[in-house]
């Protein structure tokens, strides 16, 4: 492509005519010499040249793209708090595999929720690292807790980062099973199991942003931080 100026409405294509607006992962376009047609330039666009792949204009592409990203923006929340303190349908819980009242979010849940939720989590028994189980909130303002047993941070040999992903996988099916619409979570692992939070926070994104590709029903995801590092 001899005069290949790229794109005005994204600023920016590879050479190899793949968009790099943003963040090329979720940008679908793929201008290959002999796919492309020339169109008109758009009014302010001064003379600069833009091709169209065959089949769907790259505007409308764009156009979808970002308001599928502004409609992301509006479902997913991230702020510093407390997580027993939330107004939502349902909180998870970075447990331990007994389900017992531990340190860090887990014994604050538990002291929130009461007694009851004790007694909830010894009829459930064990929760294995990766998987999630469903409690009542009891004194909690949620209605529901998801308990998640994160993976202990072992320097990434033993695939941690698959079992973190599990772990948020597991919570959404509870979410869509139990018809949730409203869930808080806190930075699972990052804690006592010493996950590193900025690869935590990559998982946790990527995770949330796929299942709310596929599931529209779902309001909010709040990441609800406890201290401002993470
Ligand atoms: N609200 C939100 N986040 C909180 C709260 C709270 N009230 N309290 C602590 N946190 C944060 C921590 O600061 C950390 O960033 O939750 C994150 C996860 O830390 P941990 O609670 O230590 O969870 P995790 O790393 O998954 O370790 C789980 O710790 O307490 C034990 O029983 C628990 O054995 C399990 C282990």
């Amino acid at each position: 492509m001899n005069n290949y100026k790229g794109c005005n409405y994204c600023l920016h294509y590879r050479r190899d005519g793949t968009c790099v607006a943003f963040d090329p992962g979720f940008i679908p376009i793929t201008i290959a010499s002999g796919q492309t047609k020339h169109i008109q330039p758009l009014p302010n666009q001064g003379n600069t040249i833009v091709y169209e792949p065959a089949g769907k204009s790259i505007f409308s592409r764009l156009d979808e793209y970002w308001m599928n990203n502004k409609l992301m923006r509006e479902r997913i929340e991230v702020i510093e708090g407390d997580i027993t303190q939330q107004q939502v349908d349902a909180i998870v819980n970075a447990a331990n595999e007994s389900l017992m009242a531990g340190g860090g979010v887990c014994g604050a849940i538990h002291r929130a929720a009461g007694l009851g939720l004790e007694e909830e989590c010894l009829q459930l028994k064990v929760c294995t690292e990766g998987d999630a189980k469903i409690t009542k909130g009891y004194n909690l303002p949620a209605k529901w807790v998801i308990h998640t047993v994160g993976p202990v941070w072992e320097g990434g040999r033993y695939e941690e980062h698959k079992v973190l992903a599990q772990c948020y996988r597991n919570c959404f099916a509870l979410v869509e099973q139990y018809k949730i619409k409203t869930v808080a979570f806190p930075s699972i692992s990052t804690g006592a199991y010493g996950f590193p939070v900025e690869k935590a926070a990559k998982i946790a994104v990527a995770e949330t942003r796929r299942f709310l590709e596929r599931n529209t029903s779902v309001e909010k995801i709040m990441f609800v931080c406890y201290e401002k590092q993470t």
